[in-house]
């Protein structure tokens, strides 16, 4: 872990330790040459995740968007549907769950007491559980089959940043896992996914090269009191994550959307006083992330005629989308699943600037605590 002189709140050092958070998360659970993922804590026979019928993910918060990109993680390389849910909500959906079900509960501290109650509600079921926590021997860990721990190192800043990271990479990891038990992932395609989750850690570390760039942007930006985050896909819960950290951290009002939401109702909103920040990244690779990189590049169009103002965030080599917009932070080329993971970090320090910019108290914002124990 980084030493605590060198920066001046947890916040920024959390951001910072994301590479290190991000190889102890992974390393040691994959095998390249085998092209294998091993996750032997998750306690639940290859027989039974070969006949599961659905998945949920419940978790609060920061953990929900880790839950709603992991769905797609899901989706893609074990072809199982997943469904996700606020955990606070969970009890009231009166779920249709049972056996031949898993609940994945994602927490960082393992002591939410709706992520709790969910868990209880969802044994009562039928349903297995698997919790992904950093903190080990919590209470979701204790209770549920099966766990997977984040090695992330204590998160003591109230905003979580590596925490979140690092549970998108345990679901990274989980989601190959069950794909290569349920023989719906080639042993090529294995070893190319392990390869580039291991490289990375080296990736996020050229990303924080930004700081200084997010730095001038909360510079020019701190006096506005409004943001739209967008994104499409998976790049959408990073877009809520960017938004929820803002509000947390700086008491800006930022809202999440999904890109292609903004024509049914929020362009209304877009002019030169609501900053967009928008996801518009693309794995040159994957043809759907094609597709959407060309509907994004269209928004941003969109906005400048209506006089927004955008921040995008686009893959390294991109010239369309920076002769557009009027900020533009670039992220390395990687594989669509795994880009969530490296684009929220330019988000992250976007609102730490901001809350420094603003005089605030970074760590420890107003009405809320680390760990939401009370319902
Ligand atoms: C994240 O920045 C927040 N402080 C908050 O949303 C948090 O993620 C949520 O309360 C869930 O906590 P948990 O992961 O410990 O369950």
């Amino acid at each position: 872990m980084a030493s605590t002189a060198e920066f001046a709140h947890h916040m920024i050092k959390e951001i910072f330790e994301q590479p290190q958070a991000l190889r102890d998360t992974t390393a040691s659970r994959v095998s390249l040459e085998e092209a294998v993922v091993r996750l032997p804590e998750v306690r639940i026979s290859p027989q039974e995740l070969r006949s599961l019928r659905r998945i949920n993910i419940v978790a609060s918060g920061t953990s929900r968007h880790a839950g709603m990109a992991g769905q797609y993680m899901i989706l893609e390389l074990a072809g199982v549907q997943v469904d996700v849910d606020y955990a606070s909500e969970f009890e009231y959906s009166n779920p249709l769950i049972g056996p031949g079900e898993l609940t994945i509960l994602i927490t960082q501290s393992g002591e939410t007491a709706d992520t709790t109650g969910a868990q209880r509600e969802a044994k009562l079921k039928g349903s297995r559980t698997v919790a992904i926590s950093n903190v080990v021997d919590s209470t979701i860990a204790r209770e549920a089959d099966g766990v997977i721990y984040t090695h992330a190192g204590p998160e003591i800043s109230i905003a979580s940043t590596k925490a979140f990271s690092a549970q998108m990479a345990a679901l990274f990891l989980f989601a190959l896992y069950l794909g290569q038990v349920r023989n719906k992932v080639p042993k090529a395609l294995g070893q190319y996914y392990i390869r580039e989750l291991l490289g990375l850690a080296d990736k996020i570390k050229a990303v924080l090269r930004c700081a200084s760039q997010c730095e001038k942007l909360a510079d020019k930006y701190h006096r506005f009191d409004d943001f739209l985050f967008l994104g499409r896909a998976i790049h959408y819960p990073i877009a809520m994550d960017g938004a929820l950290k803002l509000k947390e951290v700086s008491y800006v009002h930022a809202e999440g959307y999904p890109t292609g939401e903004t024509k049914h109702g929020p362009n209304a909103l877009i002019d030169e006083h609501l900053p967009v920040v928008i996801i518009a990244t693309c794995d040159r690779n994957d043809p759907g992330s094609v597709v959407r990189y060309e509907k994004n590049v269209s928004n941003i169009r969109g906005f400048k005629k209506q006089s927004g103002q955008v921040i995008a965030l686009a893959s390294e080599g991109d010239t369309e989308v920076s002769s557009l917009a009027d900020h533009t932070i670039y992220i390395p080329q990687a594989p669509e699943l795994l880009l969530p993971i490296l684009e929220i970090v330019p988000l992250q320090l976007f609102a730490y600037y901001m809350a420094v910019r603003r005089g605030l108290d970074v760590d420890r914002p107003r009405n809320l605590v680390k760990s939401v124990t009370l319902e």
